[in-house]
Formats: C-alpha cells, structure tokens, sequence
C-alpha cells in the first residue's frame, strides 16, 4: 500500500519506518526542510533505540521517501496519516492549529479514494471536524473526491517506540465507514496476523481512548507519589508497599512506581487537554485536577529535601550539586517538560552550582536550557561529581545503577545522595557512606533484595 505519513516528528517517523517495515511504500512527509534533507542523509533527528538502523535499511531499499512537498505526494496515497503536534493553548485546550492546516492542504490534492487517519492525539470530535472540512475544500474544488476519516490513536512509548509499533498491545480504530476499515485492517494485517488485537468503534470513543489511556497512567503515578509522602511520615517503605499491591492482579506493577512526577510531550498536554475538554461541556473532573496538582508539588519534592539537608551546613548557595539524568525518562533524548527543567531552575535560584550529565541527551538538554546560565555540563558522569557535596538523581538511566560507588565517593566533597528514582538500595548506599534520601523510604529503612531500579519508566 502507498502510505503518506504527515509530520516526522516522534511519531510520524517512528510509524512511518515501522509501516515500511512490514512491507508498504512509505512517504515521510514535514514542512520542516532541514529536517527531512538530514533524513536523506541518515541523520534521525531524535533519539530512539533501533530506530536509525531501520530508517537506513528501509530507505536503502526504497520503501521510506522523505519529502517537503504534499502535491507529489498525496494524490498517489492510498492512506494519509496526520502526526503533527497538538499542543497546549494557554488555557490548557488542544490546539488543533497544525492539525487544521495539514489537513487544509493534504485536501487541496486529494485524487483518487483515500483513507485519512488521524494519529495525533486530538479531542472528541476532530475526526469529524477533518471530514467537515475535507469536504469544504474538495467542494470548492468542484471534484468528486471520495475519502473517509478514521481516528487512530498512537500508544507508543518513546524508549521503546519501535517495538512498541511494531508489536503494539492493540491498534484501535475509531470509524464508520466498512471501506476505510478493510482498508486499514488490510494495512495492519502484518501486525494483527501475529496476534495483536484490533478494535474497531466508533470515532468519538476511539478518540476518548487515548485521553483515559494517558489519564488513568498519570493517575497511578500521582497516586504513588501521594502515598509516598504519607509513607515516609509513617516509616512505610513505598517499594513495599508497591510489590505488595502490584502482586494483585487487578492492579499489576506497572505504572507504580514513586519519584519526581512525570513529564514528556503527552501527559501533561493531555491531562490538560481533557480537563479543558470536560469545563468547555460543564463536566467537573475533580480527579484530573488532583493528579496534576499531585505531580506539581511532586516535582519540588527533591529540592524540599535538599534544603532541610542542608538548612544547618550553611544552605544551598554555593553547594556543588552533580545532577544526574536530564530528559524526562529514560533511552530517550526528549526534554520536553522533563522535571529536570523545574529542578534545576530551582536549584540554581537557591545558588547551587550545578554538574549535569545525561548519557544522550546533552545536546536537547542544553538547548532546553539555554537560558540557564553556568550549569557545567560534563561528558562523563563521574566528572558531575568532582568535589559536588552532593548527587541528585533525576532520570533513571540503567548505567546509573551499576556505577562504581567508591569511585564517586573519592571525587566528591559531600555524601548526599538525593535519589529521584528509588535507583539505590538505602542500607546498601548507607555502608558505602552515603546520606541517601529516596522518594517514599523512610531514614531507617531495612535492606531492599536488591538495587531496586525499575526500567519500567515513570512517564508516558
Ligand atoms: N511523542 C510521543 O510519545 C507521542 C505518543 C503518542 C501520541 N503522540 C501524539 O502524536 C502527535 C505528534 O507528536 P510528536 O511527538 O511526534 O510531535 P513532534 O513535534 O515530534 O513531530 C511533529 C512533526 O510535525 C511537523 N509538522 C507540523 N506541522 C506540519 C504540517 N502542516 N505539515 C507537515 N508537517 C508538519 C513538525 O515539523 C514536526 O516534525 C501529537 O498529537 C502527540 O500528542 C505523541
């Protein structure tokens, strides 16, 4: 099938490789020029795990085009989908801006029968605002262009997009039209033959699906993070207190584990979005409000704790604080509404100098913060803690968790270990002679089995 994927980004990329993966000619198509020349020369513009190897092999082999131009490339598609951002307006509300435009000027070539698709997330009622204004404009145009609309929501993760695509817990489609949906069923057939599950709906669930999805994920992290607080005032160990929930059935260990709050380009947006969605149609939604009120006051939490450490050795100004992970989660480059962000601005207003390091994402990281001025960043992480009184874990990267301890210890002035992430056994840093303070693990805590670091990332 002759695929066109609008917007290169995160998702349109990523699905794009994927749909050229499984054998379909694939057009990647962006209005950003810069980006899809450095496409052609193999450059991906973001870091994901085996997704460059796919792009090289599947360009190489003719399946992937990139373009610029949506007059080429549209009137010989037989699906197009739309995969550009949707972010936040100031009140929270989606913007559907971008969406609005691609779809203007993808239905100005439209030619023969095609199936429009849309995968970014978009609030109830978009897939029919497409059709609506599809038709104006092929209307204008005096054609007879036939087309549906089909809502696809994306449940990629980014870390492990391609898999994630490639073997996706479910596909749903939100449609009405039985030609659009043979025609998708027989796109994802690849996929659905191995056992991957497809539900077909109507557009307004379809599009609803995404927002609870995303809503109800960021719900248990809030939780966690609520209950981590309550157990640290009670001597309660919030990792206990997880595998002895996550043992259920019913609840399951994902999606559970206590830190710094969450963050990335989806949850908040989306959390946002819904709850704009449900005051514009007078639906309160006190449970939205909460988890967003929990996971801002969840992202202050690291810095509370290193203001009461150091309130009787002279405070933070002048401390040397080696910050350990930038992006938001891990195997992933994005910084977009990484707590990191919060911490450190709020880091360097109590005067602390600060060492950084992130194993890929340095060059996002200093773009994102390009208005903070004198954070060192270092190449390596042993170097953040060069004479640093102390560390603070902020994004769980597996190599974080195999450190050398003793070797980190020698380089550094203090013995403050501040972990995000619950990445480190508290009895096991206390032998080595840290001051490990651990979100939801109280002071006396007893020996975990084990170094407790879950690559089951905190964020969406
Ligand atoms: N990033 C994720 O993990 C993820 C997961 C699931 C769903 N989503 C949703 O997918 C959508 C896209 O997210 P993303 O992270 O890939 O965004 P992104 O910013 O990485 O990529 C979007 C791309 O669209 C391009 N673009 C903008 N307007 C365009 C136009 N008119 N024509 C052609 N290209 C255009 C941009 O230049 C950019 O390259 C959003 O709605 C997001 O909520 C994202």
């Amino acid at each position: 099938m002759n695929i066109l994927i609008i917007g290169s980004g995160y998702v349109g990329l990523v699905t794009g490789t994927c749909f050229a993966e499984i054998g379909h000619t694939v057009t990647c198509l962006d209005i950003d020029t810069q980006k899809i020349e450095s496409l052609k020369c193999g450059t991906i513009p973001f870091y994901e795990p085996g997704l460059k190897e796919l792009v090289l092999k599947n360009y190489r082999e003719g399946r992937l085009i990139f373009t610029n131009c949506y007059k080429s490339s549209v009137g010989s598609s037989d699906v197009i989908f739309l995969a550009v951002p949707t972010p936040s307006r100031d009140d929270g509300s989606c913007d559907l801006s971008y969406f609005l435009q691609a779809t203007k000027t993808l239905a100005a070539y439209l030619q023969d029968y095609t199936v429009i698709v849309n995968k970014s997330t978009v609030p109830v009622g978009t897939a029919q605002m497409v059709e609506n204004l599809a038709r104006e404009i092929v209307k204008e145009d005096y054609s007879l262009v036939e087309f549906d609309v089909v809502s696809n929501p994306e449940f990629l993760k980014e870390g492990s997009a391609v898999s994630d695509c490639m073997s996706p817990d479910r596909i749903i489609l939100g449609l009405s039209s039985k030609r659009a949906e043979s025609c998708l069923r027989e796109l994802y057939s690849p996929i659905t033959d191995k056992g991957c599950p497809l539900y077909v709906m109507d557009a307004a669930s379809s599009e609803m699906t995404k927002y609870a999805a995303n809503a109800m994920l960021a719900t248990r992290i809030s939780f966690m993070n609520e209950l981590s607080g309550l157990c640290e005032k009670l001597g309660a160990n919030i990792h206990k207190v997880k595998v002895g929930i996550g043992s259920d059935k019913r609840i399951g260990t994902s999606f559970l584990n206590a830190g710094i709050g969450y963050g990335g380009s989806c949850f908040p947006k989306d959390i946002k979005a819904l709850r704009a969605t449900a005051e514009e149609n007078g639906i309160s939604m006190p449970i939205l409000q909460a988890i967003e009120t929990v996971n801002k006051s969840q992202k202050k939490i690291l810095v509370s704790m290193m203001r009461e450490y150091f309130k009787d050795k002279g405070g933070l100004e002048g401390k040397t604080i080696a910050v350990w992970g930038l992006s938001f989660k891990p195997e992933t480059d994005d910084m977009r509404e990484a707590p990191s962000l919060d911490i450190i601005a709020e880091l360097q207003e109590e005067g602390a100098l600060l060492r950084a390091y992130d194993p890929i994402s340095l060059d996002s990281a200093k773009k994102a913060l390009k208005n903070h001025e004198g954070i060192t960043f270092c190449s390596d992480v042993y170097d953040t803690c060069k004479e640093a009184h102390a560390i603070a874990l902020i994004t769980e990267w597996a190599e974080f968790a195999v450190i050398n301890l003793d070797h980190v210890s020698k380089k550094m002035n203090g013995r403050a270990f501040f972990d995000g992430r619950n990445v480190f056994n508290k009895e096991q840093m206390r032998a080595k002679g840290f001051h490990h303070f651990g979100i939801g693990i109280p002071n006396h805590a007893s020996p975990l089995e084990a170094n407790t670091l879950v690559l089951n990332p905190t964020t969406g």
